[in-house]
């Protein structure tokens, strides 16, 4: 499972990084980090919830 980082789409939130701060890294000011995820099998959750946390929906769930 991967996570898709839509960097134009966030906002600054910062809920992702609050539901899972290991997974979701944020800049100075409080972005997500461009580039994609990669998620563990015992991360898997924690990462659905931070995604769908994420109210601009710039954190796309990749499955294949
Ligand atoms: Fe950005 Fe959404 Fe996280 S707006 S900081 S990706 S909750």
């Amino acid at each position: 499972m991967r996570i898709i980082v839509h960097n134009t789409k966030c906002q600054g939130h910062a809920r992702c990084s609050a539901q899972a701060p290991e997974i979701f890294k944020l800049d100075d000011e409080g972005y997500i980090l461009p580039g994609d995820i990669e998620i563990t099998a015992g991360e898997q959750l924690l990462a659905l919830q931070g995604a769908q946390s994420c109210p601009e929906r710039a954190l796309e769930v990749d499955r294949t």
